[in-house]
């Protein structure tokens, strides 16, 4: 593994059950608005849909907002993927009519649990800049997720960008309690070398940016 180190005092259980609560009226709702100026309803929601299939795998699922609020096909397939059980559960409950599979799993590290599974769309919807260490860290993520991507299938995702994005004075003071408390590491996270990683693993990207958040949809797995 190339880059940086993996700091191993990052738990993901900061997302428990009342942390989930109030995930999407903070998170989802406040900040995506006011702090990172990327609107969750008129930009995130509809960038979910436009790529989410009927073989889809959702990778950290957090509260499980985008999913429960997607048009389920009948012969729908969801998969649930995370390393925190509890996002797992909370998500699995929501979507029980779905029927979904669930899988813990930690992207950084993974052992496999997907087999040999194959998805017509990934979703990574702001799991990257929680995860600790530099793009060529979490780039590790892409080289997993596109062994699992189907022949023509989509990875795509959004993550907040570093203190290059330039945030204003809520950003700023969120991007410095949540870097200081481990929630995020993203302080040098830039959209370069974002793009850079991507390039590295697939054959056609695009990367946009919206406010301080940088939207990707990734295709052509280089393997
Ligand atoms: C900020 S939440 C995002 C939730 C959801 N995708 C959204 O956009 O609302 C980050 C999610 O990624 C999960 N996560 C963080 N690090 C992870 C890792 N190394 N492997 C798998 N999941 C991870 C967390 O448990 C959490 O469910």
């Amino acid at each position: 593994m190339k880059g940086f180190p993996v700091s191993e005092n990052f738990d993901s259980r900061i997302y428990g059950r009342v942390v989930l609560k109030f995930y999407n009226f903070i998170v989802l709702n406040i900040s995506n608005r006011l702090a990172w100026g990327c609107s969750t309803r008129s930009v995130l929601l509809p960038f979910f849909q436009e790529n989410f299939s009927d073989n889809h795998l959702d990778a950290g699922v957090g509260s499980g907002y985008y999913l429960e609020r997607m048009p389920f096909k009948i012969n729908q397939s969801l998969t649930l993927l995370d390393k925190n059980e509890v996002c797992l559960s909370v998500a699995k409950g929501k979507l029980k009519k779905n029927r979904p599979e669930v899988i813990c799993e930690d992207l950084l590290s993974p052992v496999g649990r997907l087999g040999n599974k194959k998805f017509k769309s990934i979703s990574l919807f702001y799991v990257l800049h929680c995860l600790q260490g530099g793009m060529s860290v979490k780039s590790r993520v892409f080289d997993y997720l596109k062994r699992h991507l189907d022949e023509g299938g989509v990875l795509y995702g959004a993550t907040i960008l570093g203190y290059e994005a330039i945030h204003n004075k809520f950003g700023y003071q969120l991007m410095r309690f949540y870097n200081k408390k481990k929630i995020f590491c993203n302080g040098l996270d830039s959209a370069y070398d974002l793009t850079v990683e991507l390039n590295a693993h697939f054959s056609e990207v695009v990367v946009k940016r919206v406010g301080r958040v940088a939207i990707f949809s990734v295709r052509h797995p280089k393997i």
